[in-house]
């Protein structure tokens, strides 16, 4: 295993530019929602007022709020080091996620291959396809977290994706790029290379916890590795609610490979022989009635905030520099608590374990109701975390989608019977050394009193 590196941290990120989290709130849970920086609330308010003073004229003809985001998808792209038209402006990573699960033309018998971790924005639209056009769903299943931390990423890669018969010459692969059950971040580089040895046609990525966290300009995070990549803005990156990106690798896709759905645009696909008269699949996407625009203006103005802060790799570094300290502070108390990989290539920035008797740290607990109590115990003394079960999908032939029966023996909203939960702590841009030592404190309390109980 790989020894795990400190990484250089700068101490000149300031988190003065937050100011709506209240000063004692020590909020860790970027993996869920981000906040806002003060410059974007304003930009947004602007942008809302400018819409309201003369809302015909913003949508159809306005160059930052018009339909078409032209000048918005191209600053996003500039940051994410890719084209315009690679980008496509979504509410979120479900909806992007869908767009591309529901505009593939999947037939019935192709196989798609996702993992046992994947998040139900994945596991929903692949319910949809194998009920509606029978599409065959191979579910991987990651070893044990014991397992990965032994792990490096070309042996979990070797486990999740062998040179098997049911994954060679399969449709898809859906997967996250880091996973929001165990922090495993997964290298992109690698994952294109393992997709293409086993003859893969599309290599589809929820990016949900990694945009904002991760630098994409990073082999192992760039975008161009992924056929499809969806992600939020609102996470991490601390952009405006109801905002993210999906990225589409083919600027030439077109029916019948993929499908606009969600759209106002299939017409351009018909209107002759010429593929160089079509729309970019990705602008076809973005003209779909009128969406949050006035965020998608904020969210230029947060692009340039980060920039005048510095690099992504300096965002990355003050992220990493955190979770690793909470990762640490878990580690030396109860080793075998502790959930997230410390690997240099597999960790990130947010970090998992199931809750532990302080004084018995060998005691550690996998129930919901554990893992329940301690979160709100932490939130009661002005910490936020937050719990999360897995594995969370069950794909199996006996469980067939139907109305939920609290009384069947299965749960067949396809949720696996048993799961384990755990403690999850994301720090994020904004977060300081100083709030991790009070998580650390306060978590040391909490957990003296599950001794007690
Ligand atoms: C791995 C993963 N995928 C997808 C989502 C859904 O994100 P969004 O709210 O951007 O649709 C989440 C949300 O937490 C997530 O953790």
């Amino acid at each position: 295993m790989k020894q795990t590196q400190t990484p250089r941290h700068n101490d000149s990120i300031e988190q003065c530019d937050f100011t709506e989290l209240p000063p004692d709130f020590v909020y860790l849970n970027n993996g869920t929602e981000g906040s806002m920086p003060n410059c974007v609330i304003s930009t947004y308010k602007k942008a809302l007022k400018k819409w309201a003073s003369n809302p015909t004229s913003s949508y159809e003809l306005d160059p930052i709020l018009g339909k078409r985001q032209k000048e918005n998808r191209k600053k996003i792209a500039e940051f994410m080091d890719v084209q315009q038209n690679n980008i496509c402006l979504t509410e979120n990573t479900t909806m992007g996620l869908n767009m591309v699960l529901m505009g593939l033309n999947f037939l019935p018998g192709d196989r798609i291959v996702m993992t046992d971790h994947e998040h139900p924005a994945v596991i929903s639209p692949l319910w949809i396809l194998r009920q509606r056009s029978g599409v065959q769903i191979e579910v991987r299943s990651f070893p044990e977290p014991e397992q990965i931390r032994q792990m490096d990423s070309d042996q979990l890669l070797d486990y999740l994706l062998p040179n098997i018969p049911e994954l060679i010459n399969a449709k898809a692969l859906c997967i996250s790029h880091v996973y929001n059950t165990t922090g495993v971040r997964l290298p992109l580089d690698k994952l294109k290379r393992r997709v293409d040895e086993l003859n893969i046609s599309y290599l589809i990525v929820d990016g949900a916890q990694a945009l904002g966290m991760l630098d994409l300009r990073k082999p192992e995070n760039r975008l161009e590795n992924c056929d499809f990549y969806a992600g939020p803005t609102h996470k991490w990156m601390n952009g405006p609610p109801g905002t993210g990106i999906l990225y589409i690798k083919n600027l030439n896709l077109c029916p019948p490979e993929f499908y606009p759905v969600l759209s106002q645009k299939m017409g351009s696909y018909m209107s002759g022989d010429n593929p160089e008269a079509c729309l970019p699949m990705t602008e076809a996407l973005q003209v779909r009635g009128c969406s949050s625009i006035p965020a998608y203006a904020a969210l230029i103005e947060l692009m340039e905030f980060y920039k005048k802060k510095g690099d992504q790799a300096l965002v990355e570094n003050h992220i990493f520099k955190l979770s690793s300290d909470v990762s640490t502070f878990i580690e030396s108390r109860a080793p075998n608590s502790l959930v997230s990989p410390s690997d240099t290539e597999l960790r990130s920035g947010l970090i998992t374990f199931f809750p532990f008797q302080w004084c018995q740290p060998e005691n550690c607990f996998k129930d919901k109701e554990t893992a329940e109590w301690v979160v709100r115990k932490l939130l009661k003394m002005g910490v936020q975390v937050r719990f999360v079960p897995f594995p969370t999908v069950d794909f199996s032939p006996e469980c067939q989608l139907q109305r939920h029966n609290p009384h069947l023996p299965i749960d067949c909203s396809g949720e696996p019977v048993e799961q384990s939960y755990v403690i999850r702590v994301s720090t994020g841009y904004f977060n300081t050394l100083a709030q991790v030592e009070t998580f650390k404190k306060v978590l040391k309390q909490v957990l003296i009193s599950l001794d007690a109980n």
